[in-house]
């Protein structure tokens, strides 16, 4: 257990914060401005601005994100975990804008454009993944330490991570329902909710094709969760009967299998720390723990893709 104290460096004061969420004013520049800039400058950096902020903190708000870390005990692990935190939903925006990309672009039959979208899907899963490295140095009894401060407080209340599990097709009504009462959040997810995911969306693209797809598996209610249809494992078999790196189809089939197979590993990966760090406790978001998290890391997203790996 960390039995020394946190020091908490205090970098920004709170109170010259502009919070506001929405972009701020900045000016832009071009090509010619920027030469313009450092035939000025002689080359030096610039280094003097009016007013009470500069372009860098602007740009991104980041004076208002880096004062958004509070850990709320002395427990020394607490910051690696608020920070952490904030890092993962960070990435889950990422991730989600791209696989909302890469529906788009499916549906508008850019099939290599939604391919080259998934390659970067697939690069922040994993860096998704490795964020685990840093939090699997918690200890139990370093977690211990800070745990009752976070109240009923829990992952699976991340409304940005509900959105990468509805876009993929994971739906819930029910861990939906956890956001019905945050009037800014609830329409966007209750919509995500509502609509197609991107696997909907692939198979779509089968039928468009000409592969037989199944009336039912093309359009239904989507707030349900995903079923495993006959005539869209089927459709994939055949794609895969098929395996031309010339054939769109089936690299599309491999590229979604890859992002399920990397989304795994992330669930694993939480899994296997969650077991090391709090045993067979109960989780703080009211779950079992472990047996509730065992369930849901088996879930895949694809399941017709990955029953090609088997025989008909
Ligand atoms: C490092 C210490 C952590 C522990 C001990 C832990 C533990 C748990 C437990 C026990 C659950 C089951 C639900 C419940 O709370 O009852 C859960 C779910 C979840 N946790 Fe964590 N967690 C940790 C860190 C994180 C972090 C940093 C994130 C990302 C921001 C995260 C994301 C999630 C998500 C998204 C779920 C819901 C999974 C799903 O719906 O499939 N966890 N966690």
């Amino acid at each position: 257990m960390p039995d020394y104290p946190p020091v908490v460096p205090r970098i920004v004061d709170p109170d010259g914060v502009d919070a506001s969420p929405h972009p701020r004013a900045m000016p832009v520049t071009t090509d010619e401005s920027r030469s313009a800039t450092a035939a000025e400058t002689g080359g030096e950096p610039l280094l003097d601005f009016e007013g009470t902020s500069n372009p860098y903190i602007d740009y991104q708000s980041i004076d208002l994100l880096l004062s958004l870390q509070h850990p709320r005990s002395d427990g020394y692990d607490e910051m690696c975990f608020v920070v952490m935190g904030q890092v993962k939903e960070l990435l889950f925006r990422g991730l989600h804008f791209e696989l909302v990309n890469a529906q788009h672009r499916l549906r508008a039959d850019e099939v290599g454009d939604a391919m080259q979208i998934l390659g970067r899907a697939g690069a922040f899963v994993d860096y998704l993944t490795s964020s685990w490295d840093v939090l699997s140095t918690i200890s139990t009894e370093g977690f211990n330490q800070f745990r009752d401060t976070l109240g009923t407080a829990s992952g699976q209340l991340s409304f940005m991570y509900r959105h990468v599990e509805f876009v993929l097709g994971n739906k819930s009504q029910r861990l939906a329902r956890a956001h019905r009462n945050v009037p800014h959040v609830w329409p966007a997810l209750e919509e995500a909710l509502r609509s197609p995911s991107l696997y909907d969306d692939a198979i779509a693209v089968l039928a468009r094709r000409g592969l037989a797809v199944d009336r039912g598996a093309l359009d239904r209610d989507w707030s349900l969760p995903y079923e495993p249809d006959p005539s869209v494992e089927a459709a994939w078999r055949e794609v895969f009967a098929d395996p031309r790196s010339d054939n769109e189809l089936y690299r599309l089939g491999l590229a979604l299998v890859d992002i399920d197979q990397r989304f795994s590993v992330y669930r694993w990966r939480h899994f296997v720390s969650v077991e090391r760090i709090i045993g067979y406790k109960p989780g703080t978001g009211g779950s079992a723990g472990v047996a509730w998290l065992d369930g849901v890391t088996r879930h895949r997203f694809f399941p017709e893709i990955w029953a090609t790996a088997n025989p008909a």
